[in-house]
């Protein structure tokens, strides 16, 4: 894309939008995120709690975020005022756009640590560092990568600059050529992953911790970590869904676009599930091993199946490139925001904010290392980015649109982004003003009782 100060790009077809919009959704989140936070929360009653939080609450907030961005015409924080003006509302609501902006700093500065954790796998499995090595053994690399701050660091550098120059491409060009061609590869490589693990014999083990949830286990952490993890995964509240809506033409359907955008995003996280627990469950792995959990079950896997070598390569290049057109939709709203506020042009805003992030990304993975004794609240600065992101502003950000869509947009104006019969619009309006809302403040309120509870217990802790 060139410049458009005064004409606003957009999606060369809808094919293209949904690719590139699904491009942002499916990344590390489902590939690695999701296997871990489902280990950690005791499988089969995160998994269900996740599903709902999706479609109660992630659906409509997504559809919420395109609608104000294709009013909006604009970077987050432009399109929320402008769209807020349009309903005789106060511009202030560009403030909630601001927060999602922000926390696109803060995300992209350790998503980009991990993505380069899936580079550095590329060239080890191709190099054949895992070549018939023993389980623990591959929990040995692992450990040994993140001890080694230099190591991260070079990764984390060569994930940044690709996505730097990604992004300096421009939306059509870059984001949708890309998306096109090596998304439905990722799924298909999945099919196959899922397909091996199926003849292993931790198949049947990994559908029970799937799939039959003990909703015994349901507990106020499972909620907290299953919705916080579908505002991650669908890529909502911070404005990227915003920012791509902007892009996005009058004809295009948004329910059926949010849709597919969702039933995608879910099936990949699901495929990736099953593709990892069966390896966790046949070589007796600890399913709640955390962050590692994919780069300490999959090298495994790679290395006692035939033709691992190439399969490993494929997949985590794979990886690589989806978390690498999820990292542009990070990148994105800050520099459509640079761009249009500043005499800055798109190469420019590009470097800037990149070397920004990068900055803060590199504090992000000293905190595995050098800086591991470093705290904030109790948490290293990478755990601390994640939580305060993914547990506090992406939901804030997300409520805040998500109460100015249902409470404060123009009748006219709903109707006509969703064209919704009489049914469907009393339906979207109970979702929209108070089961997506109310869910969000549930999640939010308990989750910061929990955090004054710790402070307080930290502070009484002091006095006595
Ligand atoms: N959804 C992406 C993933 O699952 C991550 C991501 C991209 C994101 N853009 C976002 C998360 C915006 C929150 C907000 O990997």
């Amino acid at each position: 894309m060139t410049t458009h100060k005064h004409s606003h790009a957009q999606w060369g077809s809808r094919l293209g939008f949904i690719l590139a919009a699904v491009g942002s959704a499916v990344g590390l989140g489902n590939i690695w995120r999701f296997p871990y936070m489902v280990g950690q929360n005791g499988g089969g009653a995160f998994v269900f709690t996740y599903l709902i939080c999706i479609a109660v609450i992630g659906f409509p907030i997504l559809i919420a975020e395109l609608m104000v961005g294709r009013r909006g015409q604009s970077n987050p924080i432009t399109a929320m005022s402008r769209v807020a003006e349009q309903n005789n509302r106060s511009s202030a609501w560009g403030g909630v756009g601001f927060m999602g902006v922000l926390a696109a700093f803060l995300i992209l500065a350790f998503y980009s640590v991990i993505g380069g954790w899936g580079v550095n796998y590329i060239v080890k499995v191709g190099m054949g560092d895992f070549a018939g090595i023993s389980a623990d053994a591959v929990g040995n690399v692992f450990n040994g990568m993140l001890g080694n701050a230099k190591e991260l660091l070079i990764w984390h550098t060569v994930f940044m600059s690709l996505t730097i120059l990604i992004v300096a491409f421009g939306v059509t060009s870059g984001l949708e050529f890309a998306s096109k061609l090596l998304m439905p590869l990722l799924g298909i490589c999945l099919v196959a992953m899922v397909g091996y693990g199926a003849f292993s014999n931790g198949f049947s083990a990994t559908l029970d911790y799937l799939f039959s949830p003990r909703f015994g286990d349901i507990n106020a952490e499972v909620i907290l970590s299953a919705l916080g993890h579908a505002f991650f995964t669908l890529s909502l509240g911070m404005g990227v869904m915003i920012s791509y809506g902007s892009y996005l033409g009058r004809e295009i359907n948004l329910l059926r676009t949010a849709s597919v955008v969702v039933v995608m995003d879910t099936g990949i996280a699901l495929l990736a599930g099953l593709a990892i627990f069966p390896i966790v469950f046949a070589n007796q792995l600890d399913p709640s091993h955390g962050p590692g959990l994919i780069f300490i079950t999959l090298p495994v896997a790679f290395s006692q199946m035939g033709g691992g070598l190439v399969i490993g390569v494929i997949f985590f290049s794979l990886l690589t490139f989806a978390a690498l057109t999820s990292a542009m939709s990070l990148l994105e709203p800050v520099v459509e925001l640079l761009e249009e506020k500043t005499p800055l042009n798109r190469a420019f805003s590009t470097i800037i904010s990149g070397a920004v992030t990068w900055l803060l990304g590199i504090a992000a993975l000293l905190s595995f290392n050098e800086w591991d004794s470093f705290k904030i609240f109790g948490l290293g600065i990478f755990d601390f980015l994640d939580t305060l992101t993914g547990k506090f502003m992406l939901p804030l950000a997300g409520l805040g649109v998500i109460i100015f869509v249902g409470w404060f947009m123009h009748r006219k104006i709903i109707r006509e982004e969703l064209h919704l019969g009489n049914t469907g619009e009393l339906i979207w309006q109970i979702v929209a003003r108070f089961i997506a809302p109310i869910g969000v403040i549930i999640v939010f309120v308990s989750q910061l009782l929990e955090l004054l509870n710790y402070q307080l217990a930290d502070i009484l802790a002091y006095f006595t």
